[in-house]
């Protein structure tokens, strides 16, 4: 009788991979507690996080989380363990996973720039010139500073902001798609902060320094908010700025926005991933929820609005959701007598 071949042993990641992905809770606590490293990739780029999350096995998904499993690890193709849990329809792993997520980048603040704009610095951007065609805007990395896919976003940006008609800020002009829909509301005074010189030279080319409800005011909305009033309707989409700085513009609404009045966002913060992009939501949400607003996100589908063609020649496609959440927030009712 031939004599029994020794097996090489199985590591002890390669056994976590395989007892998260079965639901094996005991062997994945004594695999923890042994040592094995719950960062590992096995060799199709899975961590035992994202097999766990995929089965939707919510225990072990929380015995990795808190021996220090990272929650943002990416599959090759570019999936989270919570992108895997959502595909799967595992609600209770898609709300632990983002619950911890939330929780983390709230203490540790380690998400740092849009994913809109991953390089250019604010500084470079409004430096460099733009190139404007039909139905975008492109800087001198190719990268779309606005496109024109998103006019049905910004037309209900527009309709959200101008819900009580009076004073409407627009910080970012763009190509003036949110400003045309704002002016067919007919605001009584309607501002527009932009701060690079080719755009704003375009605005006063195309006549906007010409309408008499329209204030300009040219400059980076960080220099220039002293000098503006309050309004009634404000809405915020710059380009080649960070996280940081929307979270500094939001730090200013409690004394921008009149009682009552509404605050919108284009709501980009990563685009291209799904569970980041809920993340995001519920960050910017509980953010704004510390300084006394509420925010509803209304759910437009957008999958029409984008075809392969749309991303010729723009190097970063950052836009890749089906459903765009556009944000509606407002004062607490509460909190109304502090504005
Ligand atoms: C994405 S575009 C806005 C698109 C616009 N919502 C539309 O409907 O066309 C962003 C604009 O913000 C401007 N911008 C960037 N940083 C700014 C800042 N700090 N202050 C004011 N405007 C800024 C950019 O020059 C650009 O025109």
């Amino acid at each position: 009788m031939a004599a029994p071949v020794d097996q090489p042993p199985v590591a002890p990641e390669e056994r976590l991979c395989t007892s998260s992905a079965g639901g094996d809770t005991a062997e994945v606590t004594s695999l923890l507690s042994s040592g094995a490293d719950p960062s590992y990739f096995d060799p199709n780029g899975m961590t035992p996080l994202m097999h766990a999350a995929s089965h939707g096995h919510t225990a072990i998904v929380r015995l990795l989380l808190d021996a220090g499993a990272p929650w943002n690890a990416f599959t090759p193709s570019g999936l989270c363990a919570g992108d895997l849990a959502m595909e799967g329809s595992h609600q209770e792993t898609v709300d632990l996973l983002l619950g911890f997520a939330v929780q983390a980048e709230l203490i540790l603040g380690t998400i740092t720039r849009s994913k809109r704009d991953d390089s250019n610095t604010e500084s470079s951007y409004l430096d460099e010139r733009v190139a404007f065609s039909e139905d975008r805007i492109m800087d001198t990395e190719s990268k779309a500073v606005m496109m024109s896919w998103e006019k049905p976003l910004m037309e209900a940006h527009a309709r959200a902001v101008c819900t009580n008609g009076g004073r409407v800020l627009n910080v970012g002009f763009g190509m003036g798609i949110v400003d045309e829909a704002i002016e067919r509301y007919e605001p009584e005074e309607h501002t527009i902060i932009e701060a690079h010189p080719d755009v704003y030279a375009r605005m006063l080319k195309s006549g906007w320094g010409e309408k008499k409800n329209v204030k300009i005011v040219f400059g980076r909305w960080q220099d220039v908010l002293p000098q503006l009033g309050t309004y009634d309707g404000i809405f915020f989409d710059t380009y080649g700025e960070y996280y940081e700085d929307m979270r500094e513009f939001h730090q200013h609404l409690p004394k921008l926005l009149r009682p009552g009045g509404i605050y919108s966002y284009f709501n980009g913060l990563c685009g291209d991933n799904a569970f980041f992009h809920v993340v995001y939501c519920q960050l910017v949400s509980l953010e704004l929820a510390n300084l006394g607003f509420s925010t509803q996100f209304v759910p437009l589908p957008v999958k029409d609005c984008l075809s392969k063609e749309l991303w010729e020649g723009v190097r970063q496609k950052y836009w890749q959701l089906d459903t765009y959440y556009l944000p509606v927030c407002q004062a607490d009712s509460d909190s109304d007598d502090l504005n």
